[in-house]
């Protein structure tokens, strides 16, 4: 359900009895990431917005109370559709404490520089990677004719004389601040160019939004992005594309578990590099127009990986496919090309007898015997889920604390994975849940 998140401090604990094989049909939910920008970007079109296919993730929740808090009106027609309309959308006026806890409320910048000519944001919050820089977001809105300066612990924008198109090189490829200046440049007179651009699904999402909306985006998907300025924007219909990494968290249980599971409401083509990994270590995966079959003896073998920006191998499935590699045979490797430190899930899996040695940015996962179940915590949102996904296939009972982070971008996975015959449950503890919704 969405509009009452947990708190982030909650005690709740989700209980497996691991060794289920998991068989049946599980239906992946909307994309978190692409939900986030699409959100804030509705601030520019001033009209109001109908958002289909929208997760149940707290993630979503916060953002729709950061709306709501700044003026927007937001009501809810079904559990997947908003209606959002930022007519009376204030600026200035973000919420200290919902915008640090999630990471995408950094598009806040982006929205109201991009309507308001100024913006006035605290610093976001989001999971632990080690650095997390905005240096090009920054770069980009400065290229954009904006002055951007930090006080108080609030980054501040003001563009004087109004934003200019202009074009902006990202030294890093950036999903965040390739969103940022696409939000700064849609209403900014003139041709914005962003070289170096991300090339995610989720970018390509938010350009179809906008175009829906009556914007002139070409490009998204590749490294270049074309921003014609529009003077206005006007309200659309639009429905948010499936989760690839939701989808990919349910293929590789379904490897790890050694059962047969139809995972639906997907785009194939964004799961080709967890498909074709998975093949190589002996799952056989069957396409279909928005599905994909995962069949497993539960036997794998071990592969080496290494993430990079799309259409590389996505980081977040990088702790899914760490806690696979825990179960395969040989000697598996991951490198992480996105993240500073994206470890920490390991030190959770070790609890389950994995042997996994990290150095630098290469974890090396040795085949082990015995993977047993353990009390482990969710360190982050995906180091969440490969723990989770690891008791699954693990011998014995193991206890997950720390949950609420699994629930920033996983609609209710215990339902889910129940209803494929995995003996899983929540022990809520109602007395610890804080209504923000
Ligand atoms: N970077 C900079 N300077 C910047 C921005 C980024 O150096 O100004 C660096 C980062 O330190 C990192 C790399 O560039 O090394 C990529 O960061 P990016 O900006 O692409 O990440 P993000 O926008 O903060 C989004 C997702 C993450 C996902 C990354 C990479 C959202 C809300 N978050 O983060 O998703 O890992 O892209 O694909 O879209 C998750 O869903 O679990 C998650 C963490």
């Amino acid at each position: 359900m969405i509009g009452n998140p947990k708190t982030p401090q909650s005690m709740d604990k989700i209980i497996i009895n691991g060794g289920n094989r998991l068989f049946g049909s599980v239906e992946t939910s909307g994309m978190k990431n692409a939900a986030l920008p699409i959100l804030f970007a509705t601030i520019l079109t001033k009209s109001k917005c109908v958002i289909e296919n929208l997760p149940s993730v707290s993630d979503v929740t916060l953002s729709l109370s950061i709306l709501k808090e700044m003026g927007a009106s937001v009501r809810f027609l079904n559990p997947t559709t908003v209606e959002i309309n930022t007519a009376s959308f204030t600026q200035g006026a973000a919420p200290f404490d919902l915008v640090s806890q999630m990471r995408g409320s950094t598009y806040l910048l982006g929205a109201e520089l991009g309507r308001f000519g100024r913006a006035s944001v605290n610093y976001p919050g989001g999971c632990d990677f080690g650095v997390r820089p905005i240096d090009q977001h920054i770069k980009g809105f400065e290229a954009l004719g904006a002055t951007v300066w930090t006080e108080n612990g609030y980054v501040k924008a003001i563009a004087e004389n109004g934003l200019r198109a202009n074009s902006v090189y990202f030294d890093v490829t950036s999903v965040g601040a390739t969103v940022n200046v696409m939000l700064a440049a849609v209403l900014a007179e003139g041709m914005t160019v962003i070289e170096n651009a991300a090339r995610e699904p989720h970018i390509v999402d938010l350009a179809n939004f906008f175009n829906t909306c009556g914007a002139n985006i070409t490009g998204a998907g590749t490294s270049v992005i074309k921003i014609r300025g529009v003077k206005v924007l006007h309200g659309c219909t639009y429905t948010i594309i499936p989760d690839m990494i939701e989808a990919g968290t349910f293929m590789v249980a379904a490897a790890m578990t050694g059962g047969r599971v139809h995972v639906t409401n997907l785009i194939p083509k964004h799961m080709e590099t967890v498909s074709t990994k998975l093949m190589e270590m002996g799952v056989q995966i069957d396409e279909h127009d928005d599905a994909i079959t995962v069949t497993s003896d539960g036997k794998l073998k071990s592969v080496n990986i290494k993430t990079l920006p799309y259409p590389g191998f996505p980081t977040d499935m990088h702790p899914q496919f760490g806690a696979a590699l825990c179960f395969a045979n040989g000697t598996g490797m991951i490198t992480e090309g996105i993240w500073e430190s994206r470890f920490r899930y390991t030190e959770e899996l070790r609890k389950m007898g994995a042997n996994i040695t990290v150095e630098g940015k290469t974890a090396v996962y040795t085949e082990t015997s015995q993977m047993s179940g353990a009390r482990l915590t969710a360190v982050d949102l995906r180091g969440g889920a490969a723990v989770l996904i690891a008791a699954l296939a693990a011998k014995g009972t193991s206890e997950i604390t720390g949950v609420d982070v699994i629930r920033r971008g996983y609609y209710d996975i215990v339902g889910k994975l129940r209803a494929l015959g995995a003996d899983i449950h929540e022990e809520i503890q109602y007395f610890s849940g804080a209504n923000i919704g």
